[in-house]
């Protein structure tokens, strides 16, 4: 049966006008499937294939028969067509060489933008991304200088404001980190399961504005921070010991009680970033054991003692007042050792198993993602955000091209989501929105 196509409108924008866009190679249709507001406007054109009621009806429009056609080719009376266009001449003074005997050559996969799009292996959405957000008890939001763009936001105010900036661009996941007074620090750090700190707070501030409906398509998904070092006098994310020994098995069971309270708060994943042994084990008996049976573990599985942290210790005040975290945090010369930690994570029933940081890191990431079938995350931190941020303020780089260059290249080396503080800029550029 004979069949006609015809273009139909339809609502995902055109990857023409999206400068991002056609730098990622997006595919809309693919990756825009989120709430995007801003691309309602725009229409592009979507094939639709259906039966057609006249069997000729283009040919007799036209007055000449299929057949008239063929005949008159086969009579020598070719229509005219544009000639084989000439050869583009090469600069005056090109060297003439005999061709290179190259039975393959990859450029001829790569030489238009339309087959680029067509091979290209690897694409970012927002969904991707987890936003890192920073907050505090105040009313305003303050700037932290490290990380420009990035502010420590009032958890009434600007927070939920910047959740929904987020979601207006397809960002629906955030993790949270707190500010936490130094009145409430202590050495044991037992402010971090108080149910009524600043994070359970939060969260639940946060789950009134978008409840877990179905009806609804669950709309936030709210990743929490379990380590000890917001709430620690010392700084550290477990207990110290009189001789400067961070206590193991003493901090698992704060973290225990820490990730409960998140969890009745409302978490939906929580993510301890402590690198304790053991912890992901113990805290998964004690979410069981409270009947948080659906509350996920995202493990920071390989996070390296990295100097990468740094604009983040800033941004929380969370600097350890003496030594370093090198008896906890692996060692960035190591590479197997991420294979120990992840055994252990998931045997230990990790949902999500998380490399830190990302773009130095990306080898781990590999590992991970080869050797495991569990979700791999990326943690693209502080100080890598606040590099790029610096380079393109200094007009070294183009700070929006190796922003979407460097989320690109965590994906690519195998990490599903991607924490990153671009999260809110890069999502707006997928967008289509210029910033
Ligand atoms: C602490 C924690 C850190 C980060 C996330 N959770 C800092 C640290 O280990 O000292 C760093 C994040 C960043 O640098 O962006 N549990």
């Amino acid at each position: 049966m004979a069949s006609s196509v015809f273009h139909a409108p339809c609502g995902a924008p055109s990857i023409k006008q999206l400068e991002c866009q056609k730098y990622v190679g997006l595919r809309p249709s693919v990756t825009l499937r989120f709430n995007c507001v801003k691309t309602k406007t725009v229409t592009a054109r979507r094939l639709v294939v259906t039966a057609s009621k006249s069997h000729d009806g283009a040919s007799k429009k036209l007055g000449i028969s299929d057949a008239e056609c063929e005949a008159a080719v086969v009579a020598g009376n070719i229509p005219e067509a544009p000639p084989v266009p000439p050869k583009p001449a090469a600069p005056a003074g090109t060297p003439v060489v005999p061709s290179l005997p190259l039975s393959r050559r990859p450029r001829r996969n790569r030489k238009s933008p339309a087959m680029r799009a067509s091979f290209q292996e690897t694409n970012l959405s927002p969904a991707n991304f987890v936003y890192p957000l920073f907050i505090h008890e105040g009313e305003e939001d303050t700037p932290i200088g490290a990380m420009p763009g990035c502010y420590r936001l009032g958890w009434r105010h600007g927070l939920v404001q910047e959740v929904a900036k987020a979601r207006d661009v397809g960002v629906n996941s955030v993790v949270l980190f707190p500010k936490v007074p130094d009145a409430l620090k202590s050495p044991t750090g037992d402010e971090a399961y108080n149910d009524n700190g600043l994070v359970p707070r939060t969260i639940r501030l946060l789950k009134d504005r978008y409840p877990d409906l179905v009806s609804q398509n669950y709309l936030l998904v709210i990743y929490t921070d379990v380590a000890l070092d917001p709430y620690s006098s010392d700084g550290h994310d477990g207990i110290v010991r009189e001789d400067g020994v961070i206590m193991n098995d003493e901090t698992v069971h704060q973290l225990c009680k820490q990730a409960v309270s998140q969890a009745r708060a409302g978490a939906d994943v929580v993510s301890p970033s402590d690198m304790m042994d053991g912890r992901v084990g113990a805290i998964r008996a004690a979410l069981d054991a409270e009947g948080f049976q659906h509350v996920s573990i995202m493990s920071y599985t390989a996070k390296y003692a990295s100097s990468f942290y740094g604009p983040f210790r800033e941004a929380l005040d969370s600097n350890p007042r003496f030594g370093d975290k090198k008896t906890y945090q692996m060692n960035p010369a190591n590479y197997r050792e991420a294979l120990v930690e992840a055994q252990a994570d998931e045997s230990e029933g990790a949902d999500i198993l998380l490399v830190k940081p990302g773009l130095p890191y990306l080898d781990v990431i590999r590992l991970l993602r080869d050797k495991y079938p569990l979700p791999i995350a990326a943690y693209q931190v502080s100080g890598e955000y606040s590099m790029i941020k610096a380079g393109g303020a200094l007009k070294m780089i183009d700070e929006q091209r190796v922003m979407m260059e460097s989320l690109m290249c965590l994906r690519r080396a195998g990490a599903d989501i991607i924490l990153t503080y671009f999260a809110l800029q890069a999502a707006r550029c997928l967008c289509g929105e210029k910033r």
